[in-house]
């Protein structure tokens, strides 16, 4: 059967993919398990989506991993998914490595579990000299906490006279995120069916394309991803121009 990959033009990629992995506790729920359950089947998923990004060379993926809103969720429900982090991290930590990608984490980890954090830096360290591809997790990520995280460094800035008002552009500005080091979203995915953006990557996806698959995450394969990408690849990012003007460039 043909695969999507080989309708995918290797010059017109996006940088940088984000994915809002959601569906998890439906998809446990259609098969009468606990809402755990599908978060044990989705690393499977997750598998699947940093595979297809490595094999066609895309140099940011971003995984909506744990929301600064998930805290809310019943205690069992946190504590399995911090475990399950912990236990992926620890399994997986020698693929990432071997594979040349960097892992970063974006979002507050002073919150997460000691173990977790320990875990985290520890494959963020071990993986800092790759260069085949970032992997980012945002965990304990909210993206209202981390523009207004911004907003006080820059205002300090400016009360100590290290900088003044007219300094501040959007340049500037993203230099204060967490995401300071990778290049904003060209393509933004959520499973589930669900169209909303959850609080995720809200200045980074200023011009991001937008897609809403009707999948659950657990079931999310890599020909979905290539499919993405083929899809992606039919828009025509105008940036507020015409599309004339586009094509006499
Ligand atoms: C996404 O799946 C995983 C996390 C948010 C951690 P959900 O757990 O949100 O699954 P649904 O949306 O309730 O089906
Ligand atoms: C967003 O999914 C967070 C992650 C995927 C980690 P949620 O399931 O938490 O989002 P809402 O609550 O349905 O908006
Ligand atoms: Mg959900």
């Amino acid at each position: 059967m043909k695969s999507y990959k080989e309708d995918i033009c290797p010059e017109r990629l996006p940088q940088h993919v984000a994915i809002i992995m959601d569906g998890n506790g439906r998809w446990a729920k259609a098969k009468g398990e606990k809402r755990t359950f599908g978060h044990k089947n989705a690393i499977k998923a997750v598998r699947n989506a940093i595979n297809a990004c490595n094999e066609i060379h895309i140099p940011y993926l971003t995984l909506y991993t744990f929301s600064s809103e998930n805290w809310n969720r019943p205690a069992d429900e946190v504590d399995t998914l911090m475990n399950l982090l912990s236990e992926t991290l620890l399994a997986e930590a020698e693929e990432i490595f071997s594979k040349g990608l960097r892992m970063h984490v974006i979002g507050d980890v002073t919150q997460l579990p000691e173990l977790v954090r320990e875990q985290l830096l520890n494959v963020v360290e071990m993986t800092r000299d790759n260069t085949s591809g970032n992997l980012i997790l945002a965990l304990n990520y909210g993206a209202q906490k981390e523009i207004l995280k911004a907003v006080k460094e820059i205002s300090s800035k400016v009360k100590e006279g290290i900088i003044t008002a007219d300094d501040i552009d959007e340049k500037m500005f993203s230099r204060h995120l967490y995401t300071r080091d990778f290049p904003d979203v060209d393509l933004l995915i959520r499973t589930s069916g669900e169209v909303r953006i959850s609080n995720f990557l809200l200045w980074q996806i200023a011009y991001a394309e937008l897609q809403f698959l009707d999948i659950l995450w657990p079931d999310f394969t890599k020909e979905d991803f290539f499919k993405c990408i083929v899809d992606y690849q039919t828009k025509e990012r105008r940036y507020g121009k015409t599309s004339e003007q586009l094509q006499n460039n």
